[in-house]
C-alpha cells in the first residue's frame, strides 16, 4: 500500500481496474440500469436529516466497490484522520485545514503544536456573542447616539460568498431582537454595489465589518475606503468613526489596526482557517447578527454532526465520501467535465455560487502534491441556480444539448410549516412546495431516461426528443435549517476534500488567483501613469490607449 501512495493515482491498479469499468459502463445509458429494483435500495443513504439517493448515477454497485477500493488504495481514512487531526494538510503553505475545529464543542480537545485551539475557537465565538448582543439590544450606537440599524458586510471571495449565502438561506430564522436589523453585503471592486447601497443608509447607523483574512485584498479595502470617505461627509472625526462604525475581521491584527481598526473591534482568525472554508470563524459574524446566536451555534453544530459522520463512518456509508466518490466517477473516469447544482428551494438560490468558489477554487488544478503535472480530469466547471427557475434558462442544453453534464438536486422535503400567514396562504405555499418536489423529480427524472420517460416513438422528430442519459445525485433534506444548512456545508466541504485526495491535489491552496491579483496591480500603474506599458503585448497595449485616450479626454 506504502509504494502504491508514491506511485502516480493514475497507475494504480485500482485506478485502471476502475478505467476499465467506466468503459464499460460509458456504452450503457442510463434508462439499461433504471428497471434494477435493487438500485434504489443499494444506492442510498440515511443520515440524520440528509438523505442521499446514487441511484441516478451511472454506475453500479460493483463500480461503487471498485470506487472504495481506490478511495482504500490511497488511504482516505487516513487522509480524513490527517484533516481533522490538524495535521499539515495544506503542503504548498505548510498549515493544517482545521475548520472543522471551528465547531468542535467547548469541551473538546485538538491540540496543534501543542496547545488546545478549542478554548481560543471559543473565546472568538464569545467575543461573536459579544458584539451580537450589543447590536441586537441596540447597546451598539453610532457617533451620534442611535442604535445601529444597518450593517454592511465589506469582503469578496470567502469574505462573503458563504456569509451572503447563509443569510439568504436562513431569512426566515431572524429572531424578534434582530427583526429590525439590516444585513447588507458588498464585493464587488467595481463599486456598484457600494455606491448603490449608500445612497439608501444613514452613516449613524450604519456599521461596516471590514472582512478579509490577509486585509491586503483590493477589491475589499477600496469598497472599505470609499465607505469611510462617505462616513467622513458627516462626521469629521475619524477616529470617533472608526470605534463606532467600523469592525474588521481577520487574521492580520496588525493590518487591521494600520487600517485603523481600534483593537476592540477587531475579531481574529485563525491562518489555519482557509478562506473559502471561513464562515464557521468571525467571518460569520454577519449570519450571526441575522439569525441571532443561538441559531449561528445550530449551524455549527449541524457541521459538526458531519464532522462526526466523516471521521467515524465506514467508507460505504459515509455521505461525503460517496459524494467525492461520485464526483471523481463523473469528473475523471466518465469524464464529464460540467456539474450543475439545482437547489429546489429559493432560500438556496446562492447556494451553487458559494459552491463554485468551494469546489473550483479548491480542485480546479492540474498539478499533484509532488509537483507533477496530471494526466487525468479533475474539478468540473461547476455552476448552478434556483433548479424551477433554471428550468425555464438553461435546462434546455442539459436535456437537448451535446454536453454531457452531471447534476446534484437539493431539495428540503418539508417547508412551510407554521408560517405566519392565513391557514388558506400556508395551504398555497404548501402546494407550491410539492410543486417544486414534483420538478425536482420530475426533471431528474426525464435527465435519466430520455425519450423512455415520455410517450414519444420512432414517428417522434428529432428535435422533440431527449436523449437522457445525464446522471444526478438527489440530496433530500428534512427540512432547511440552521442544523441542516451547517451540515449541508460541511457535507460538500468534505465532498471537496475527498475528491483532493483521490485526485492527489492541494485544495487549500489557490495560487492560480494569486496570480491575476500581481498582474491587476501592473495594470493599475499602466493605466494610471502609463508605467511598464512597452513590456504588454500587443493586444493589451491597444486598449490601455483606448481606456487612457477616453479618461483623458473626458478629464
Ligand atoms: O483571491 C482569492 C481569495 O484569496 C480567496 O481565496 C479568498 O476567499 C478571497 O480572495 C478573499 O481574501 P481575503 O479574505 O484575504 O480578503
Amino acid at each position: 500500500m506504502k509504494n502504491n501512495q508514491k506511485m502516480p493515482r493514475s497507475e494504480l491498479p485500482e485506478w485502471l481496474n476502475l478505467q476499465c469499468k467506466a468503459k464499460d459502463m460509458g456504452h450503457l445509458h442510463l434508462r439499461d440500469l433504471a428497471n434494477d429494483q435493487e438500485r434504489h435500495r443499494a444506492l442510498t443513504v440515511k443520515v440524520g436529516p440528509f438523505f442521499l439517493d446514487i441511484s441516478k448515477q451511472k454506475l453500479d454497485v460493483d463500480a461503487l466497490k471498485k470506487l472504495i477500493s481506490l478511495a482504500e488504495a490511497v488511504e482516505l481514512p487516513n487522509a480524513i484522520k490527517s484533516l481533522i487531526g490538524g495535521d499539515i494538510v495544506n503542503n504548498t503553505e505548510g498549515r493544517p485545514a482545521l475548520h472543522s475545529a471551528l465547531r468542535l464543542p467547548v469541551d473538546a480537545k485538538l491540540i496543534i503544536n501543542g496547545e488546545d485551539v478549542v478554548p481560543e475557537v471559543h473565546q472568538s465565538l464569545a467575543r461573536i456573542r459579544q458584539i451580537v448582543e450589543r447590536v441586537h439590544s441596540r447597546q451598539w450606537r453610532g457617533f451620534s447616539g442611535r442604535a445601529i440599524t444597518d450593517v454592511v458586510n465589506i469582503g469578496v471571495g470567502g469574505s462573503d460568498l458563504g456569509p451572503f449565502m447563509a443569510c439568504q438561506a436562513l431569512n426566515e430564522f431572524v429572531p424578534t431582537e434582530a427583526s429590525q436589523l439590516k444585513i447588507h453585503f458588498v464585493s464587488s471592486i467595481d463599486g456598484t454595489q457600494v455606491s448603490d447601497l449608500l445612497g439608501t443608509l444613514k452613516p449613524e447607523t450604519t456599521l461596516f465589518i471590514v472582512s478579509s483574512k490577509s486585509f491586503t485584498t483590493i477589491d475589499t479595502l477600496s469598497n472599505a475606503h470609499t465607505a469611510m470617505q462617505w462616513m467622513l461627509k458627516s462626521v469629521g472625526d475619524k477616529s470617533l468613526i472608526l470605534a463606532h462604525h467600523f469592525i474588521g475581521v481577520s487574521t492580520q491584527p496588525q493590518k487591521m489596526a494600520a487600517w485603523g481598526i481600534p483593537e476592540n473591534n477587531q475579531v481574529l482568525f485563525w491562518e489555519w482557517v482557509g478562506g473559502r472554508f471561513s464562515l464557521w470563524s468571525g467571518i460569520g459574524l454577519p449570519i450571526a447578527l441575522k439569525i441571532g446566536m443561538a441559531n449561528f451555534e445550530a449551524m455549527l453544530a449541524g457541521a459538526h454532526f458531519i464532522d462526526n459522520e466523516f471521521s467515524q463512518k465506514p467508507l460505504a456509508e459515509n455521505l461525503p465520501v460517496l459524494l467525492g466518490l461520485i464526483g471523481v466517477w463523473n469528473a475523471t473516469f466518465l469524464d464529464i467535465r460540467a456539474h450543475s447544482v439545482l437547489p429546489y428551494d429559493g432560500r438556496l438560490k446562492f447556494f451553487p455560487s458559494y459552491l463554485s468558489q468551494l469546489e473550483m477554487e479548491s480542485n480546479g488544478k492540474s498539478v499533484d502534491k509532488q509537483g507533477n503535472r496530471l494526466n487525468y480530469s479533475t474539478c468540473p466547471v461547476l455552476w448552478g441556480e434556483v433548479g424551477p427557475n433554471a428550468q425555464h434558462a438553461f435546462y434546455q442544453l442539459l436535456h437537448q444539448g451535446t454536453q454531457p453534464v452531471s447534476c446534484d438536486f437539493i431539495a428540503p422535503i418539508k417547508r412551510y410549516t407554521g408560517t405566519i400567514y392565513s391557514k388558506e396562504a400556508e395551504k398555497s405555499l404548501q402546494v407550491q412546495h410539492q410543486l417544486a418536489l414534483a420538478n425536482c423529480l420530475a426533471q431528474s427524472r426525464v435527465l435519466m431516461l430520455g425519450d423512455a420517460s415520455t410517450d414519444s416513438d420512432e414517428n417522434t422528430p428529432n428535435f422533440k426528443r431527449y436523449q437522457g442519459n445525464q446522471p444526478s445525485t438527489t440530496l433530500l433534506l428534512d427540512e432547511l435549517s440552521p442544523f441542516t444548512l451547517g451540515g449541508l456545508v460541511a457535507l460538500y466541504e468534505h465532498k471537496v476534500f475527498v475528491m483532493s485526495v483521490i485526485w492527489d491535489i492541494n485544495p487549500f491552496d489557490q495560487w492560480g488567483v494569486e496570480l491575476g491579483k500581481k498582474i491587476a496591480d501592473k495594470m493599475t500603474n499602466a493605466l494610471a501613469n502609463g508605467e511598464g506599458i512597452a513590456g504588454f503585448d500587443a493586444s493589451t497595449c491597444g486598449l490601455l490607449d483606448l481606456v487612457r485616450q477616453a479618461e483623458r479626454s473626458v478629464s
